[in-house]
């Protein structure tokens, strides 16, 4: 079982500027909630408890103020400043003391995923003991991310870093589980021409063990991308119009821990009072009723 989890926070959202210059981009709103709640929701979902949240630095105190420390959702939040993006491997190097002898799961801080049996393959990704298993998406513009092109066996028989010609529509998503040799691995690899660890390379080492596994997200599900302007409206589009239908939260943090038995009437009570009158707490007052 994965008990441990790194959301990587840090980037600078150049591509988001202004609204990026004095917030980080994790910290801006998806419809209702800041764009950190998603993937944290997604690790909770994939019931794991342990988690490091990789910022910048000189951003510990926004994080904080919004996520203190985890104890009103029963899961523990160690936080950890990185001086300067070095490509995401190094989240590995950064946690290794987080992470110690563990299996760990890697989630990027600005991956956003819906779908009826997204927990179901959750759970099974965390029960991985060796290698690496990875997430995978078809997308209709596969040159902006990792691509990997599978054989009819679902073999992954090719890696590569937003490829300039078309291999493959499935897109390497941002959810990642490893085992423990992911911080070794990590250690060796070169920088790459933009000069930052790729999390491909990384993936190739897996791969070349025979040790990587691949489950698809098909397209009953989404992954959407949060990294531009149009993004975030689309993407607060979208959970608007969920929610609004069903009357029910995604990303409702509390409401996982309260479902996980994490947490219980008197830890949802705090979070109200911590948030204040606000529609989200009217949520949660309806979550105890
Ligand atoms: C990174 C990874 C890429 C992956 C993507 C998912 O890309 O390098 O392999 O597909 O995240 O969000 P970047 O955000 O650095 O462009």
């Amino acid at each position: 079982m994965i008990k441990k989890g790194i959301i990587l926070a840090g980037g600078m959202g150049t591509r988001m500027s202004p609204l990026t210059k004095a917030v980080n981009k994790q910290l801006l709103p998806i419809y209702d909630k800041p764009l950190i709640y998603y993937p944290l929701s997604l690790l909770m979902l994939s019931k794991i408890k342990n988690i490091l949240i990789i910022v910048n630095k000189g951003q510990l105190n926004q994080f904080r103020k919004i996520i203190p420390n985890g104890n009103n959702l029963g899961i523990k939040i160690t936080y950890k400043e990185q001086d300067k993006p070095r490509g995401l491997p190094d989240a590995f190097i950064l946690g290794e003391k987080f992470i110690e002898k563990d299996n760990v799961a890697l989630i990027l801080g600005d991956n956003f995923f819906y779908g009826q049996n997204l927990q179901s393959m959750l759970l099974k990704c965390s029960k991985l003991k060796n290698g690496a298993r990875i997430l995978i998406h078809p997308v209709s513009n596969p040159e902006l991310y990792g691509v990997a092109k599978l054989n009819n066996k679902n073999r992954i028989i090719l890696l590569k870093e937003k490829p300039k010609k078309f291999i493959s529509k499935f897109a390497v998503t941002g959810f990642y589980f490893f085992d423990n040799k992911v911080i070794n691995y990590a250690k060796k690899l070169k920088p790459s021409k933009r000069n930052e660890l790729e999390i491909i390379d990384l993936l190739k080492k897996y791969k070349n063990s025979k040790n990587l596994y691949a489950d698809y997200v098909g397209r009953g599900g989404a992954w959407l991308d949060t990294g531009s302007i149009d993004d975030f409206y689309k993407a607060s589009s979208f959970v608007s119009a969920i929610e609004s239908r069903q009357g029910l939260k995604i990303a409702c943090l509390e409401e996982i821990a309260l479902n996980n038995k994490w947490i219980s009437k008197k830890e949802i009570l705090n979070s109200i009072k911590f948030y204040g009158k606000c529609e989200y707490s009217n949520y949660l007052n309806k979550l105890i009723k």
